[in-house]
């Protein structure tokens, strides 16, 4: 270390002479003693040895005065020509004594002729030329965050190789609102710093302090040394986990696959390492027990996925409840709810409730036909359903809920149209939309009311005279558009109208057939003409008939 520079203006010494002179040996003995401080500058002065030990200066060189010593040699010289005392070598007190609390360099000064041998110390004084130091530049200290407050922490000591004042007297600790500094003393009476914890550390807060220590000596002017403490709050599980929300929604469309996401859940730890090491798991609750089987968490990551196929129709709500616990211990807890969404995957059900078939021709317009009811799996817009007959007949859709009445709108002719067929088509409001339809088949029932009828007003029939009695002479035909007995014919001759009043005898007819029979020969000087009348009835109830009239004229 360098030596400081102070000004000595004069030599500080002192001289102690305590000279003996001892006549019972030859030669002559002293002490001198002198006191200077370490570190004076080469070849200065330290005082006149000669004056001092009371030798004539000009005998100096014939008497050979010289220092003799082996320590000592080295560090002065005595000037022959004037007898003062010289600083030969840098003298530095903490090199020749350490922390010995006083410190002497000897020599013996001699001379000859008489020999004589003198004694001289030199006490050498400390000077501040020398700083506290500290070993470390850097001290690490490791405090658990939740260390009290009034905790005290040991700390090495600076050093400083002066003595006394000028070594190591106070420390100092840099601003700081954490911490304050005490100093303690060992059983071997030195002193040593301790810190001293005031306020509760918050890693979370900060995690590391850094304060300068400062070790000031005593000397003038002071001199100080500096290390820096590193502080490094260790992590205690002194935070739970937190999920950002403690209920989060979320909505599923019924068709999710399995194996899909629902959420990833993420709680938070302050704390560090296993202390923020966040486990997942569900919690069971009465409410959620029956369908904890379709949804599953990832413990690590927290991502909640689907287990099975949702289906709206069985379950619209689900609750999940989930725990975070950390690596200490701590947990926290949030309600994760599940929504299932409908998704149109459900067509509209078309059922007959009841259908009225065959209904008679005659019915009256309003008559009810059938009753459908409608019915949709879905929800919402999903399960609105929109209902029509697409075919131009004659029915009305009446709505009444999710009832639809059939009613005939018109009259209806079972010799037009025998059966109809009523398409109703279903179709839901979804996106896209679904739909259903349904044929309903109606069948009408003939009500008798066509009479038979005949093609012409009237018949004309040419029969030859002396017919072979027995022989058909003519066919008549009338039909009938209704069916079954209402188009079953019978035919009759109702009437004769002729000169002769018996002609009826002459003439008969099949009753099925419409086929005339001559019941005998006719003579055409006697009857040169007839008129009847067929009559054509069905077997309705009530019967229906109409008369034609036919005219035979005899050929001659
Ligand atoms: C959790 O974090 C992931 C990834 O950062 C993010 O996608 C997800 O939305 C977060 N979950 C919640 C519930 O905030
Ligand atoms: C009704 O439908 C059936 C079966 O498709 C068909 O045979 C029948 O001719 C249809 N009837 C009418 C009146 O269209
Ligand atoms: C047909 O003739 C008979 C007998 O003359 C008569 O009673 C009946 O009303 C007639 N029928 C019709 C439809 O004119």
């Amino acid at each position: 270390m360098e030596p400081p520079i102070h000004d000595y203006t004069g030599i500080r010494w002192q001289v102690t002479i305590s000279i003996l002179f001892s006549w019972l040996c030859h030669s002559v003995s002293g002490q001198i003693h002198y006191s200077i401080v370490e570190e004076m500058r080469k070849d200065s002065v330290i005082a006149n040895v000669a004056d001092d030990l009371g030798l004539d200066i000009k005998q100096l060189s014939s008497r050979k005065l010289r220092i003799v010593s082996r320590a000592s040699e080295k560090y002065f010289y005595v000037k022959l020509d004037n007898g003062n005392l010289h600083i030969k070598d840098r003298i530095d007190r903490e090199t020749l004594c350490g922390a010995e609390t006083t410190c002497h360099l000897m020599f013996d000064a001699v001379v000859a002729n008489p020999l004589n041998i003198f004694k001289v110390t030199v006490e050498i004084q400390d000077i501040n030329d020398n700083s506290p130091q500290f070993y470390h530049n850097t001290i690490a200290l490791e405090i658990v965050e939740l260390t009290s407050p009034g905790a005290r922490f040991a700390l090495q000591s600076a050093e400083d190789p002066d003595i006394g004042s000028n070594s190591v007297q106070t420390y100092k600790l840099s601003d700081n609102q954490y911490f304050t500094l005490t100093e303690n003393i060992r059983t071997d009476g030195s002193k040593y710093p301790e810190l001293v914890l005031e306020k509760p550390l918050d890693r979370e807060k900060q995690d590391i302090h850094r304060l300068i220590l400062t070790a000031l000596d005593g000397g003038n002017p002071i001199r100080s040394g500096t290390t820096i403490l590193k502080i490094i709050v260790i992590d205690a599980n002194d935070n739970a986990p937190i999920f950002s929300q403690d209920m989060y929604k979320v909505s599923l469309k019924e068709n999710i696959p399995v194996n899909s996401t629902v959420i990833i859940l993420n709680a938070t730890d302050n704390d560090e390492g296993i202390n923020a090491q966040i486990t997942y798991s569900f919690m069971k609750t009465s409410g959620n027990i029956h369908h904890m089987g379709k949804f599953s968490i990832n413990s690590t990551t927290g991502e909640v996925k689907i287990n099975e196929n949702m289906n709206f129709d069985i379950a619209k709500n689900y609750e999940l409840s989930v725990q975070a616990k950390d690596g200490g211990g701590l947990v926290a807890h949030c309600k994760v709810l599940v929504e299932v969404i409908d998704v149109n995957d459900n067509a509209p059900e078309i059922s007959i409730t009841s259908l009225s078939s065959p209904i008679p021709e005659d019915s009256a317009p309003g008559t009810m036909i059938a009753l459908i009811e409608i019915h949709d799996q879905d929800s919402g817009d999903n399960a609105d359903v929109d209902c029509q007959i697409i075919e131009n007949v004659p029915f009305n859709l009446l709505s009444l809920d999710n009832y639809y009445k059939i009613v005939l709108k018109t009259a209806i002719d079972r010799e037009k149209s025998l059966s109809f067929n009523i398409t109703i088509i279903a179709t839901d409001r979804g996106s896209p939309p679904l739909s259903s339809t349904r044929v309903l088949t109606l069948d009408i029932l003939d009500i008798n009311d066509n009479p038979p009828t005949f093609a012409k007003s009237t018949y004309a029939a040419y029969v030859p005279e002396n017919n072979l009695p027995g022989a058909s002479i003519f066919s008549i035909q009338a039909s009938d558009p209704d069916t079954g007995d209402n188009a079953k014919i019978i035919y009759s001759i109702s009437n004769t109208i002729t000169e002769s009043p018996s002609t009826t005898s002459y003439l008969s007819i099949n009753i099925e057939t419409g086929v005339l029979y001559a019941q005998r020969s006719f003579d055409f000087e006697q009857n040169k003409e007839f008129l009847i009348e067929v009559t054509a009835s069905d077997n309705g109830s009530p019967s229906l008939s109409s008369n034609v009239t036919l005219f035979i004229h005899i050929v001659d």
